[in-house]
């Protein structure tokens, strides 16, 4: 009987162990250096960052490829245990789903193609009316420019598709978060970027409601990889 017991006991153990030794992580990899695709891997900061709490909470990283608005559906419908994707914590998908400590302050910038004239007249966000203007469907650079009157929006499923159109003098600004925005200046001719002076946004790990127990572990590990310098080697890996 006792055999039996301490069986059934080992059996339970390796059940609920193996059901936690995983965490299913949500990304959309088109936001350089965030994540992107090298060689048909996620890399980037956030697949670093998430590595690296994964292994001190003994949890073995499965990464889903998701389109950016796909991301909060499938967490909240538990595809996925996390959410890693320079995702802006903002009080509209608070409501939604459980963030994280910040770990990345951002901001949207403006980017113009300087070879097009009617271009030349955006100096901030004051000037977008009466412009066409390109934005990610669903980022925040879309619920901000989405707020300003007589805005022509074009949505695009990418950013990479949004510079397209750019270049093609099909839109005439591009709004989009700084860092990924700096990146496709340095690589498109002609390209060139403005800052602006709306608010700066936070990136957070997004966990759902009802794991708050995740959300707390996360944000012990995230503090842990601070403390001693991992998050700055970070920070230096792909922002220096
Ligand atoms: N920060 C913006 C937002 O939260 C854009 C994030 C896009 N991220 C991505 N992995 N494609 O809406």
């Amino acid at each position: 009987m006792k055999k039996l017991f301490l069986f059934f006991m080992t059996f339970i153990s390796i059940v609920a162990f193996g059901k936690n030794e995983k965490l299913y992580v949500g990304t959309n990899p088109e936001f350089y250096p965030f994540e992107y695709l090298e060689d048909g891997k996620i890399v980037g900061f956030d697949a670093d960052l998430i590595e690296a709490i994964g292994q001190k909470l003994g949890k073995e990283i499965v990464w889903k490829n998701i389109a950016f608005d796909g991301l909060l559906p499938a967490l909240q419908s538990k595809k996925i245990d996390v959410i890693i994707a320079g995702m802006t914590a903002t009080e509209e998908r608070k409501k939604f789903v459980n963030f994280s400590e910040p770990y990345f302050t951002s901001s949207q910038v403006i980017i113009l193609n300087s070879e097009n004239k009617e271009s030349l007249d955006i100096k901030s966000y004051e000037n977008l009316p009466n412009h066409s203007v390109g934005v990610v469907l669903g980022y925040t650079g879309d619920v901000a420019v989405s707020k300003v009157p007589n805005v022509n929006i074009q949505r695009f499923n990418g950013a990479s598709e949004a510079i397209m159109a750019l270049k093609a003098k099909k839109v005439q600004a591009v709004i989009l978060d700084s860092e990924p925005a700096k990146n496709y200046v340095k690589n498109n001719k002609g390209l060139e970027l403005i800052s602006t002076d709306i608010a700066k946004e936070e990136y957070s790990i997004a966990v759902s409601k009802d794991n708050t127990q995740l959300a707390e572990e996360i944000n012990k590990a995230y503090k842990e990889l601070v403390d001693d310098g991992s998050y700055q080697e970070l920070i230096n890996k792909y922002f220096k």
